[in-house]
């Protein structure tokens, strides 16, 4: 196969987005292919694997060929019979309908010894609480299972046969010993869950795969701890690379294998953040452009206007599946730009959350680089930069996940001696945006005021 051509093909929620790239990071074409997300109870979310492969067949017809990387959502439970039929709708990264089950492996397990094994508590989002939800409330799908795959690990399946997963995707489900980078034994019998349902895990760079949040960081040039990676996509994340394996010992922060051999990272997960964004959208019926220029019109702090997005519920920092969203502070002034800055504004101190969390664990950037849907609008990243007070640089190409599997594929091919190489050779700036020193004496104000939202909102009976 020729190798003057890398794929990289992101398996996101509303859609499959694909890159074809020259061995020196030139984007030569890229496609992108959507699919509905489903949610058939208040909570919930779900997808037809049978769409992603649809999508990801579309995209690369229209592209040249070449070796292909996967990224993907991450935390996504796909159950295959022995004939790998898919048996049920998958159920998503975003999905809140396992309290239950996550109270109960924080029970089997121990929260300290699960904290120490895979870097986590048990969040409703992760893959582990599924299976568990699966067992009690539809025992004979449950009944039929013979493997268990993640969203791009079941596109691979389609694409090549095997039954595959990397170390980073994997740290996602909890059933993963992030330190040993292997299943975890222990995890897995404390829950009942048979090993011989999950798939061979590998390195990243060995299999050409990573879920979105590592692949995207790698696809900004992030392989070591220096920048953080600030990601706003339908969820929100800053994401550094840690010098070793080193959990909070409250896990109030992800901490996950990287997609670089022998190295982790700890993360901050919003749940709406672009996704804040897009409800807004097909709420007041405007195109993202015009929101954009009607929010620049408002000036920061939209005069006390503050938006809580806890749309699909939280997980950094509030881990509450039953957080939900908010605007307060409206006034006879306020229009529908004003609710487009507020929610600009809401994600970016949702962020804040996230990096000052990150900073307690000693993260010290100086820099952080944007990539996702909403990192093309200025305006956002002017009002996350600000927020953050944290330069924020963009790549020649936005498509942080889709080129990070790019350079996976690149490296599984030979092309790249190894990851840092696959950077140095394809990741270029191409610009800064400096916070604004006015904007940032604004947002603290604002920042410590949204920090009371949450539990504020939380008092208010449902
Ligand atoms: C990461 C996470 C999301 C999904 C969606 O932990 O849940 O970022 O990967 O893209």
């Amino acid at each position: 196969m020729s190798q003057d051509v890398l794929l990289g093909l992101d398996v996101g929620t509303t859609g499959v987005k694909a890159v074809a790239l020259s061995p020196d990071g030139r984007v030569l074409a890229s496609a992108s292919e959507e699919y509905a997300l489903s949610i058939p109870q208040p909570g919930w979310a779900e997808q037809d694997p049978e769409d992603w492969w649809r999508a990801a067949k579309a995209c690369l017809k229209r592209l040249p060929e070449g070796p292909i990387g996967l990224s993907g959502q991450m935390h996504g439970l796909v159950v295959l019979d022995a004939e790998d039929r898919v048996l049920r709708p998958a159920i998503l990264w975003n999905d809140q309908r396992t309290g239950a089950e996550c109270a109960e492996i924080e029970a089997r397990v121990g929260l300290e010894r699960l904290i120490e094994l895979t870097g986590n508590r048990a969040l409703t989002g992760f893959t582990a609480p599924k299976l568990l939800w699966l067992r009690r409330h539809e025992p004979d799908t449950y009944a039929r299972i013979k493997h268990v795959l993640l969203p791009k690990d079941y596109v691979r399946l389609r694409l090549t046969g095997e039954h595959a997963i990397d170390a980073a995707d994997a740290s996602g489900t909890l059933l993963f010993d992030v330190a040993g980078r292997r299943w975890s034994d222990e995890v897995c019998a404390a829950l009942d869950v048979p090993l011989e349902w999950l798939p061979p895990a590998h390195e990243s760079t060995e299999i050409a795969g990573a879920g979105d949040q590592a692949a995207a960081a790698l696809g900004v040039g992030i392989v070591s701890p220096g920048p953080v990676s600030v990601v706003l996509g339908t969820s929100g994340v800053v994401f550094a690379v840690l010098p070793s394996y080193t959990p909070d010992a409250q896990a109030r922060v992800h901490v996950f294998c990287h997609a670089v051999p022998g190295t982790w990272h700890a993360m901050g997960v919003m749940l709406s953040a672009a996704g804040s964004l897009a409800w807004l959208r097909r709420v007041v019926g405007a195109d993202y452009a015009v929101l954009d220029e009607e929010a620049a019109r408002w000036a920061p702090g939209t005069e006390g206007l503050l938006f809580a997005p806890y749309l699909a519920g939280e997980r950094t920092p509030h881990a509450d599946p039953d957080a939900r969203g908010a605007f307060t502070g409206l006034s006879l002034r306020h229009d529908r730009g004003a609710l487009a800055r507020a929610t600009l504004e809401g994600v970016a101190y949702g962020l804040r959350d996230s990096l000052e969390l990150l900073r307690e664990l000693g993260v010290r950037p100086e820099v952080g680089r944007a990539s996702g849907g909403g990192a093309t609008s200025e305006l956002w990243l002017r009002i996350v930069a600000s927020v953050l007070a944290l330069p924020l640089e963009r790549a020649e190409s936005e498509e942080g996940s889709a080129f990070g599997a790019a350079l996976l594929a690149g490296v599984r091919a030979g092309v790249f001696r190894d990851a840092a190489d696959a950077v140095a050779r394809c990741v270029r700036v191409r610009d800064r945006v400096e916070p604004d020193p006015d904007w940032s004496v604004a947002y603290e104000r604002g920042y410590e005021r949204y920090q009371l939202l949450y539990p504020t909102l939380r008092q208010l009976p449902t």
